[in-house]
């Protein structure tokens, strides 16, 4: 049997809070198989999940197994993965699927592991139809949702546009640490990587069409912003997530704009106050990147952090939630706002909520998403019946 959706690393942090999600809220009819590589782990996640799991099939596959990846591409249309360090254990699924014209939607935020699906598969997933949609988290979907309803509400190309988290309270999993750390080591290793990981049009279709727009290093220290009327520090996702608003912008063809610049930030308020804390936080993040790369410090942080496996309490992720602007002046130089918000930790809560989403999404709406294949970014694969899907959850994006 084909199922509509296989989520695949389902005994996971993530994998488990997703096919929760689906459990209550996919509707009736759409078929869930639960996939990972301890069926025993499986049978008794399914268990936990009730009534409207009880049939859902169990998939075992792991990923080190080519075979398997090919039989889990071929068992759904579409597969939602958990199973990270992407860059680790994720090149054989994206491979499967491409080749199967399976649609396939992930949590990576590793900029060196899409840069490597974008080479190898692209291609091949086009010729197969197979929308591959990394990103389908918090990393990136209110940047790249938030961005393409600016763009389609102003009706104009866009210029300066930068997204700042007004605020934000939830915490990395062990899983995203062990995905950073894995990047962090691999960009230490090769120059031809690090020079991969710090461009800003790392995931470009084109890396030579793109506009030169002088430097995007974005905000990597206290900047006062005066058209904002705040301070800026920075924000830990944003070197993943321009990258992905970038590659949007070029699979649309520029339709953004060849003078769209687009930074994020931390949003730290205004006066002396703001900016003591946009410098405590720009020294805090330096010193814990300095900690994270040598050895020492790093074993010791590692001790205090989240293993893989590991996250928070189910009341602590309730009581997580994000608060976000996407702020963008246009060509024509009038000021909008993509007001962006949700209920639930945002690497856990809103995430499941998202991937789930993206998945259903894929599954159910094919007729409305845009007409595109290959390696995708959530604007381009899933677009505003995301957004409807993400607004009908709770999740708020109001554009102003
Ligand atoms: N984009 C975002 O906003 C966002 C948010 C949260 C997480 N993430 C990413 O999502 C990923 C998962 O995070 P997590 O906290 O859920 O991690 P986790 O708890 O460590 O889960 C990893 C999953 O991968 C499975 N796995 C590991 N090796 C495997 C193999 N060889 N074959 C098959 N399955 C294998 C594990 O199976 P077992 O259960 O059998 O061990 C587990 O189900 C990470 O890469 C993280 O960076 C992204």
């Amino acid at each position: 049997m084909t199922a509509d959706i296989a989520v695949y690393g389902a005994t996971g942090f993530v994998g488990k809070l997703t096919a929760r999600y689906l459990a209550e809220h996919a509707p009736e009819g759409v078929t869930v198989a639960l996939a990972g590589r301890s069926r025993e782990k499986l049978e008794r996640l399914r268990t936990e999940l009730g009534p409207r799991a009880a049939d859902w099939p169990v998939l075992t596959a792991d990923s080190a197994d080519a075979a398997s990846m090919r039989t889990l591409a071929e068992s759904a249309r579409v597969v939602a993965t958990t199973v990270g360090p992407y860059a680790k254990h994720g090149l054989p699924l994206v491979e499967a699927c491409a080749n199967a014209g399976t649609d396939y939607a992930d949590l990576t935020g590793e900029v060196l592991f899409m840069h490597e699906t974008i080479t190898r598969y692209h291609a091949a997933a086009e010729r197969s139809g197979a929308r591959i949609v990394h990103n389908c988290g918090f990393d990136s979907i209110p940047s790249d949702i938030g961005t393409l309803l600016l763009h389609e509400a102003a009706g104009e190309e866009l210029e300066d546009t930068t997204l700042v988290v007004r605020a934000l309270k939830g915490g990395p999993s062990g899983g995203t640490l062990a995905s950073g750390m894995g990047e962090m080591d691999a960009a230490k290793s090769s120059r031809d990587l690090a020079n991969v990981v710090n461009d800003p049009y790392a995931l470009s279709p084109d890396r030579e069409a793109e506009p030169d727009l002088g430097p995007e290093a974005g905000v990597r220290g206290p900047v006062h912003d005066d058209e904002l009327g705040m301070w800026l520090g920075p924000f830990v996702m944003a070197s993943i997530n321009t990258r992905v608003v970038r590659r949007s912008n070029a699979l649309q063809g520029w339709a953004y704009g060849r003078r769209f610049r687009y930074r994020e930030a931390m949003g730290m308020g205004s006066g002396a106050a703001g900016r003591a804390k946009a410098t405590g936080l720009s020294v805090g993040l330096g010193a814990l990147f300095a900690g994270l790369s040598f050895g020492p410090t790093r074993k010791a942080l590692e001790a205090v952090l989240p293993s893989p496996g590991e996250g928070p309490s189910e009341k602590t992720q309730q009581s997580g939630f994000f608060r976000i602007d996407v702020h963008t002046r246009t060509a024509s130089g009038a000021r909008r706002v993509c007001r962006i918000t949700a209920q639930g930790d945002p690497g856990y809560a809103a995430t499941a909520v998202m991937l789930g989403e993206s998945a259903l999404c894929l599954a159910g709406d094919r007729a409305g998403l845009p007409e595109r294949a290959g390696v995708l970014t959530p604007a381009t694969a899933l677009g505003a019946a995301l957004a409807a899907r993400l607004r009908a959850a709770g999740h708020t994006y109001d554009v102003g």
